[in-house]
C-alpha cells in the first residue's frame, strides 16, 4: 500500500468518497445486528417457534451482508483505497493490508457457511419473505455438521478481528492523532 506525506494532503486524499463510507458503515451495522441476532437465537432451544423466527431474520440479514460484501469487494477491486500517512511504519502498513483482506474474506465466508449449513440441512433460505435464494447444495449431513462448526468458528474469528480493527482505529484517533479515522467518519 502506498504511503502519503500528511504534511501535504490533497483534497481527494483527506477523506473516503461516499460509496466507500456508506459501504463501510452499512456493512458494519448489518454485521453487528446479525451477530447480536445470532447470539439471541442461541438462547432458544432449536426447532422452537422462537428459534425459527429469529433464524428467519438472521438468515435474511446474513444473506444481505453477503450481497453487500460482494458489491463492496467489487468496488474495492476497482478503486484504490487512500494511502496511509508516512508516519505509519512499513510493518503496520503490511499488517493493515492483511487485516483488511482477511475481513473481506470473512464478510463473505461467515454468511456463506451459514447459508450452506441451512441448505445442507434441506432448508431453503428465503430473503425476508420476498424471494427464495438459489439452492447451492442438496441435503448432505456431513456438510451440514461441518458448516455448523465452520460458521460458529469463523464468526468468533470475525468478532476478534473487528475488535482488533476497532482498537487500531482508537489508537489512530487518540494516540497517533494522524487523521486516519476521520477519513472514514466524515459526513456524506
Ligand atoms: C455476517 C453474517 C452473519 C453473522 C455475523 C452470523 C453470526 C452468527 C452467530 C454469532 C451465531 C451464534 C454462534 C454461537 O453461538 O457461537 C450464529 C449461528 C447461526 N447462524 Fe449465523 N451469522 C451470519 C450469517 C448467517 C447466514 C447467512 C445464515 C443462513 C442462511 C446463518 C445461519 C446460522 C445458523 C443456522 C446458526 C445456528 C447454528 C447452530 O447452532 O446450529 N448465519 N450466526
Amino acid at each position: 500500500m502506498q504511503k502519503l506525506d500528511v504534511s501535504m494532503p490533497s483534497s481527494e486524499q483527506r477523506a473516503y468518497n461516499n460509496p466507500a463510507v456508506v459501504f463501510h458503515w452499512l456493512i458494519a451495522l448489518f454485521i453487528f445486528m446479525n451477530f447480536s441476532l445470532g447470539i439471541y437465537m442461541e438462547t432458544f432451544p432449536k426447532h422452537t417457534p422462537s428459534n425459527d423466527a429469529v433464524l428467519f431474520y438472521h438468515a435474511s440479514l446474513g444473506s444481505l451482508v453477503f450481497m453487500s460484501a460482494l458489491a463492496r469487494l467489487l468496488w474495492r477491486i476497482t478503486h484504490r483505497p487512500l494511502p496511509l500517512p508516512s508516519s505509519v511504519s512499513n510493518w503496520q502498513v503490511t499488517a493493515s493490508h492483511v487485516l483488511h483482506w482477511t475481513l473481506y474474506i470473512l464478510m463473505l465466508t461467515v454468511p456463506l457457511s451459514g447459508f450452506i449449513h441451512r441448505q445442507a440441512g434441506a432448508h431453503a433460505v428465503n430473503f425476508f419473505g420476498l424471494a427464495a435464494l438459489p439452492v447451492l447444495v442438496d441435503k448432505n449431513e456431513p456438510l451440514r455438521l461441518f458448516t455448523d462448526t465452520l460458521h460458529e468458528t469463523l464468526v468468533w474469528v470475525l468478532a476478534a478481528l473487528v475488535l482488533g480493527h476497532l482498537m487500531v482505529a482508537l489508537k489512530h484517533r487518540f494516540i497517533d492523532r494522524d487523521g486516519v479515522v476521520e477519513r472514514m467518519l466524515r459526513r456524506l
